[in-house]
């Protein structure tokens, strides 16, 4: 079975890659190397002795578009492409609505020429619901306005995809609403690799913990929560990848051709800020750097959630610990520095 691989050199794209050809799927990766890096592919080889076919091209261009799905013959599509900073999006809107939206688009206009109805995978975002009403939130619950353009883009897209298989266009559809993904693979050979300045609080407190940041500022300790800090679902990143095996494999089991199901993926527990932190040192043995600051404009205070319908449905569940999450965060940003000093020598 051949499965494009969008954003494939991404965070959640490589995990997803491996466990993709250790299953033995044809794996074709697609990546505009926007904010991944094409090394992404030698691990990938070191872990799995395999190399996926590769092409670097920019989905919001159609022509590119249009080649890729004459040279290959997909069976399943996991589109993880897109750009994800919500401080950006914010800066430059149109870059995210262009990009995020585009993308699916062309995509969507290649899918309708095919013969046979494909199964493609959505990567969709907790951020759709906003600050829900009551937790845990289940899929059910109504979604609020976009804090930024790029939970709009996110929401944008699930419309999108949601009206052409209503129009009867044949493909088979899951929508993933992932809640936080955090942790690296179990040979710390893959993780997550921001570029820049990290937004996200895991990436953030392993680069505090490493020294490349001096202190990590704890966004606000005067929510109505148990500790005063944000509540989210952290989840492994290998259970969130091996998720996407599932769903293919459902849809490659329906035979509705179109099939449509949007599910959350979550670890189903509320972390705090500060909890995490505690885990962090613990787990690791160590002491972490950091501050109160003031809150962060648009964060949602609570957020978890109820991951019942993709456990029944899927039969999936999670296999790794949060701490086993943060242990590995922490070894992968050991090993980055080992192979920035071996790569300076
Ligand atoms: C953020 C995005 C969300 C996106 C997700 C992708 C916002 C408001 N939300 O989610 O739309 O889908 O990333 O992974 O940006 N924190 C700190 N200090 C830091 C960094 C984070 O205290 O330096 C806190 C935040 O306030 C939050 C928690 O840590 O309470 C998690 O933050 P983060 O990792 O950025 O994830 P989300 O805010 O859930």
């Amino acid at each position: 079975m051949q499965v494009l691989v969008t954003g494939g050199l991404g965070y959640i794209g490589s995990h997803t890659s491996v466990l993709l050809l250790e299953k033995g799927y044809d794996v074709v990766i697609v990546d505009d190397l926007s904010n991944s890096n094409e090394k992404v592919l030698k691990n990938i080889f070191k872990i799995t002795n395999k190399t996926p076919a590769f092409e670097k091209i920019d989905l919001k261009e159609r022509e590119s578009v249009s080649k890729l799905f004459k040279n290959y013959n997909f069976d399943g599509i996991i589109h993880f492409a897109a750009h994800k900073s919500v401080n950006e999006s914010i800066l430059y809107p149109k870059k995210y609505f262009q990009n995020n939206i585009g993308s699916l688009e062309n995509i969507i206009d290649e899918i309708k020429l095919l013969k046979n109805p494909i199964n493609f995978i959505f990567s969709s975002s907790c951020t759709v619901y906003g600050q829900a009403d009551s937790m845990p939130i289940n899929e059910t619950f109504k979604l609020k306005k976009a804090e930024s353009p790029y939970g709009q883009s996110k929401r944008k897209c699930e419309e999108i995809l949601e009206s052409v298989i209503e129009s009867g266009h044949c493909f088979k559809n899951i929508t993933l609403r992932y809640f936080n993904p955090v942790g690296a693979h179990p040979t710390s050979i893959i993780g997550e690799l921001p570029t820049g300045v990290p937004e996200n609080l895991v990436p953030y407190i392993t680069q505090t913990a490493i020294g490349k940041r001096d202190f990590l500022t704890v966004f606000g300790n005067d929510y109505n929560t148990k500790d005063g800090t944000c509540i989210r679902d952290y989840i492994h990143i290998m259970d969130l990848a091996e998720v996407h095996i599932s769903c293919l494999e459902k849809l490659t089991d329906v035979n509705d051709d179109n099939y449509f199901k949007v599910y959350n993926v979550g670890s189903g527990k509320g972390t705090s800020v500060l909890e995490l932190i505690s885990l962090f040192e613990n787990v690791n043995q160590l002491k972490l750097n950091y501050k109160i600051g003031k809150r962060r404009n648009g964060d949602v205070i609570v957020a978890y959630a109820d991951s019942t319908k993709i456990k029944d449905e899927l039969n999936w569940s999670t296999k790794y610990s949060l701490e086993n999450a943060l242990e590995t965060a922490w070894k992968w940003e050991l090993n980055l520095k080992t192979n920035e000093q071996r790569n300076q020598n």
